[in-house]
């Protein structure tokens, strides 16, 4: 085997730049049987620095190809978060009804103006390609929304709005969401504005994400909004919340009153989705279109400690990729997120079988490629641990607490954690009170140095890295209640490689 990619730390089946420093997740969109993934991108170092987007392609999201570097900072200002719409009409212009352009929408960060203590100095910018994606051309008239005096105006989110014919801008400001309205992606106008009073302002608000979904098993569609904080998430730093509601054709409303998050876990942060084109857009001609489903990408890292990580020549991963549905829960709707089926490829399957652990018992799984692999079982409440450990005796632990109605996890002795102060403090923990009361799976993807576990097909969610001297060998599952607990369909299954 070649050494690319094999560096400490470098994660196998999870994307990551080839070198240098990336953040968020942008441009998310697929065309002719293209998925791309562009992110936050600098060049020049392993620390965030002047934005560019960089590019990967995938026909499957799960293996990637790198690309060149797609968007480079102009007189504008830096390229910050965005995304990316096949304008399939051509209302823009940029290309023709038989070869749409792709579009970016993006907000250009002008250092200048922030030095200078102006609050005018990020705007939002548009760019255009007629390669699928190959090559970018900026619009000569940028910025096509300039700035209001609002000091964080940023991130914004386009989608076809199918219902009423128009393009629809989600764009945070600050505490809330504005969102904006055009027939050709390059006029736009404020339609609204929502969330002032509403979820959680422990930071500012960042990276929206405004979308359709159909409610899992009926017929009834609402609308989910994502919107990122910095700091503010529940175990410290960034995290992502998000809004069930609806959506006129200008206004987002919604009556939920408690605060949501997609993941809680310290690193999906600025996550955001693929846009999804009008139903049979592509005909049968693509095996991989993904129809109207709905994929979510995170950035694996929290701005608490993103630049500290001790990694070498490329710094943080994204998130597998997770297909997003709507369940009712209660009285309410609750967002799952998990692994796409596709992920399903680079997994090789172990038979499975059911373990007995006895009251007050422990037993011991020895793995040797732990840190590359698939953990599956099922379950039902109890108070279960479960140890991820190397010989150097560096622990990994997650815990279900049953009278607390909690679960979770414990990276303080995982591996290096002094890198930062924060990095290695505390227990992060998730209140899991919707569990069902009978079986659920339990499903944990290690990879180098993350963590993911899916509760209930991701009701649940926690995502972490990690950063280990040696490779966990050892799962030891601890039994600390007084009856005995099954896994059923028990399996630790080895994960391939992407690259
Ligand atoms: C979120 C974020 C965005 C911004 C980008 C800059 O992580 O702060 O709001 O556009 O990163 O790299």
């Amino acid at each position: 085997m070649s050494d690319y990619y094999t560096e400490t730390y470098r994660p196998q089946f999870h994307f990551t730049p080839e070198e240098k420093w990336m953040n968020d997740p942008n441009g998310m969109v697929y065309h002719k049987g293209v998925y791309h993934l562009f992110y936050q991108y600098y060049p020049d170092d392993i620390v965030w620095g002047p934005m560019h987007w960089g590019h990967a392609t995938s026909e499957d999201l799960v293996h990637w190809q790198h690309k060149p570097i797609a968007l480079f900072p102009d007189k504008h200002g830096l390229i910050f978060s965005g995304s990316a719409v096949v304008d399939f009409n051509n209302t823009s212009g940029f290309g023709t009804t038989d070869n749409p352009p792709l579009v970016a929408i993006f907000t250009y960060h002008l250092m200048e103006g922030e030095k200078a203590g102006r609050t005018d100095f990020q705007t939002q910018g548009i760019a255009y390609s007629l390669d699928n994606g190959a090559t970018w051309t900026k619009y000569e008239e940028n910025p096509v929304i300039g700035n209001p005096g609002i000091k964080d105006f940023r991130d914004p989110k386009v989608f076809w709005d199918a219902e009423n014919d128009q393009w629809m801008m989600s764009l945070v400001a600050g505490d809330h969401l504005q969102l904006w309205a055009s027939e050709d992606l390059k006029n736009w106008s404020k339609r609204s504005e929502f969330g002032k009073d509403k979820g959680a302002h422990g930071g500012v608000w960042e990276c929206p994400d405004l979308f359709p979904l159909k409610v899992a098993g009926s017929e009834e569609e609402k609308w989910v909004l994502l919107i990122s904080i910095n700091p503010g998430a529940p175990n410290g730093g960034s995290g992502t919340q998000y809004f069930i509601g609806d959506f006129d054709g200008s206004q987002f409303t919604t009556e939920q009153t408690e605060v949501k998050w997609i993941d809680w876990g310290t690193d999906n942060y600025a996550g955001v989705t693929y846009n999804v084109l009008p139903k049979g857009f592509y005909g049968e001609t693509y095996t991989n279109d993904p129809g109207q489903d709905r994929i979510f990408i995170g950035w694996m890292s929290n701005w608490t400690y993103a630049r500290d990580t001790p990694t070498e020549t490329w710094r943080s991963a994204m998130t597998v990729p997770r297909k997003l549905t709507l369940r009712k829960v209660g009285q309410g709707y609750d967002l799952f997120n998990y692994p796409i089926a596709d992920l399903d490829t680079i997994i090789d399957a172990v038979a499975p079988s059911d373990i007995i652990i006895e009251a007050e018992k422990g037993k011991d799984f020895k793995f040797d490629q732990l840190n590359q692999a698939e953990v599956k079982f099922k379950t039902t409440k109890g108070d279960l641990s479960f140890g991820f450990q190397n010989d150097l005796k560096e622990t990994l632990l997650l815990t279900f607490d049953t009278d607390e109605n909690l679960f979770s996890l414990d990276r303080s002795t995982s591996g290096e954690v002094d890198f930062q102060e924060d990095f290695g403090k505390g227990i992060q923990k998730m209140p899991v009170p919707d569990l069902p009361n009978g079986e659920f799976e339990v499903r944990i993807l290690l990879d180098a140095s993350s963590i993911e576990v899916f509760l209930n097909k991701g009701q649940y969610v926690m995502t972490a890295q990690l950063f280990p001297r040696e490779n966990y060998d050892t799962l030891h599952v601890e039994n600390t209640s007084n009856v005995s607990m099954k896994l059923g369909d028990f399996a630790i299954s080895p994960v391939n490689r992407i690259w």
